[in-house]
């Protein structure tokens, strides 16, 4: 078996330090963190098999981080360190999902024994798994689903992770796509290599650059000190450019010349150097239509569009709602320590009826919030949010209403489809507003005179 990997999360450097050595003479591939954050961004950027963490910490603790592991569908075991006769804490750390718990201050054979205890299990798992070929049925990579185009997917996924061609996932919002990014990633001979991700969105474009490609000292009258970009942070492993669609022009002239020499030029440098990145992007535009809008350069497109991996929305794939839900419902469970059994016959029927226009996400919101108010052992009707029980009567109720103004039932039809509009679009103004056969300008003036601003935005 290969060495195994071991996080140590604590905020004693002397326990850090001590259990180090301890656990390299063992034989073990360990690294060292002070806090919960900082473990976090380390399990969610390498594979680690177990995490040894601390509960009382600074920043982050160890239950919430225990939390964020559950929640991320991260596969690390964890096993919680509590000083002794914190018997509290530690059953504390084994409800929200660690796997065992050790006294502090330990012996050393105690801690050897927890950890021999622990790889046998994981052994186990992974015998299991390989028989299986995957996880649990009908989970791949933390993607659940078995109709046809997500068994499709997951075998795209699988192939396309083996080698370095950059991949474009395309699907509307909340589909599953960043996690598509990640099992392209952890799939690949590079897991064990940094991820990187980035909302090209959600930087404005003035540090964008310096945040993909770093500076040098002085570059610009902020820049104090070298900055290492993204890409060089991603060196060996796999980068995520998330909103891919949102870059703005002058920055993707810079990534194209990036992708296609492999070298990166740091803002205010000289120097060229080489990187070796695996890209990986998302979008929820249509690209190719963003290229004929004259938004998005041609070449890029194509750069990126070696692989391109559509998530289908929800809807097109309603035989995959029951096993979302259960698979939603038991998550919740693990992490509230509820015992919800399901949602109720008619709340299910709503359920299936309904179209899901944030897709998986809005699926999950709305499982998530029904474990926390059910009133019995199920999930019933009344616990579902509003717009899911009206679903898509809206029109029947607006057109059985007694009203007779023109200038009114106008009013409400077009609110109505100006949010379904929205919704479908995850948000997006320019798309919406080309379903909707308006200006985009009309569109962001009867928004706001609807008080439509935050639909399908989160
Ligand atoms: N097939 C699936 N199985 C389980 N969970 C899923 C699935 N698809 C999406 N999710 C969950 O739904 C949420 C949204 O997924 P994700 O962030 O990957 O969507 P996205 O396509 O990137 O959306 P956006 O375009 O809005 O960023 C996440 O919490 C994710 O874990
Ligand atoms: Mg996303």
């Amino acid at each position: 078996m290969e060495k195994l990997r071991i996080l140590i999360v604590d905020d004693e450097e002397n326990i850090r330090h001590m259990l180090s050595i301890l656990l390299r003479k063992e034989g073990y591939e360990v690294s060292a963190v002070g806090d919960g954050e900082e473990a976090l961004k380390s399990l969610l950027a390498q594979q680690w098999d177990l995490a040894l963490c601390d509960v009382r910490m600074p920043k982050m603790g160890g239950l919430e981080l225990i939390d964020a592991v559950v929640e991320r569908d991260i596969s690390t075991t964890v096993i919680a360190m509590s000083a002794f006769g914190n018997r509290e804490m530690a059953v504390e750390a084994l409800k929200r999902g660690a796997y065992d718990y050790i006294d502090k201050p330990f012996k050393r054979d105690e801690i050897l024994l927890t950890l021999a205890k622990a790889e046998e299990r994981l052994q186990l798992k992974r015998e299991n798994a390989s028989l299986r070929g995957g996880e649990a049925d009908g989970v791949f990579q933390g993607l659940v689903g078995s109709s046809e185009p997500m068994r499709a997917l997951f075998e795209t996924l699988s192939k396309v992770a083996r080698y370095k061609s950059t991949v474009l996932i395309t699907g509307e919002s909340g589909t599953g796509k960043e996690l598509a990014a990640r099992a392209v990633h952890t799939l690949s001979p590079r897991a064990q290599k940094p991820w990187v991700a980035v909302n090209c969105g959600a930087i404005p474009e003035n540090l964008l650059e310096s945040e993909l490609f770093g500076h040098v000292r002085g570059a610009f009258t902020d820049a104090t000190h070298d900055k290492l970009g993204l890409f060089e942070q991603a060196h060996e492993g796999t980068l995520f450019l998330d909103e891919i669609g949102e870059m703005p022009p002058s920055l993707q002239v810079k990534l194209l010349r990036v992708l296609q020499e492999g070298e990166v030029r740091r803002v205010g440098g000289t120097r060229n150097i080489p990187v070796d990145v695996r890209v990986v992007a998302a979008t929820l535009h249509d690209l190719g239509e963003r290229v004929e809008e004259g938004h998005f350069r041609e070449d890029l497109y194509y750069r990126l569009n070696v692989i391109n991996v559509t998530l289908p929305p929800l809807r097109e794939r309603a035989e995959d709602i029951g096993e979302l839900v259960r698979y939603f419902v038991d998550k919740q469970n693990k992490r509230l320590g509820t015992a919800i059994n399901g949602v109720s016959a008619e709340a299910m029927k709503i359920i299936l009826d309904y179209a899901w226009p944030g897709n998986v996400r809005e699926l999950q919101n709305c499982i998530e919030r029904g474990v926390v108010l059910a009133n019995g052992p199920k999930i019933d009707a009344s616990v579902l949010p509003q717009r899911i029980l009206e679903g898509n009567d809206e029109l029947q109720q607006l057109f059985d209403s007694d009203e007779l103004s023109i200038k009114k039932m106008s009013a409400d039809l077009e609110r109505i489809l100006i949010r379904r509009a929205l919704e479908k679009t995850g948000g997006n103004r320019t798309h919406a507003a080309k379903l909707l056969e308006i200006s985009h300008r009309t569109l962001l003036y009867k928004i706001k005179d609807y008080d439509l601003e935050t639909v399908g935005v989160e």
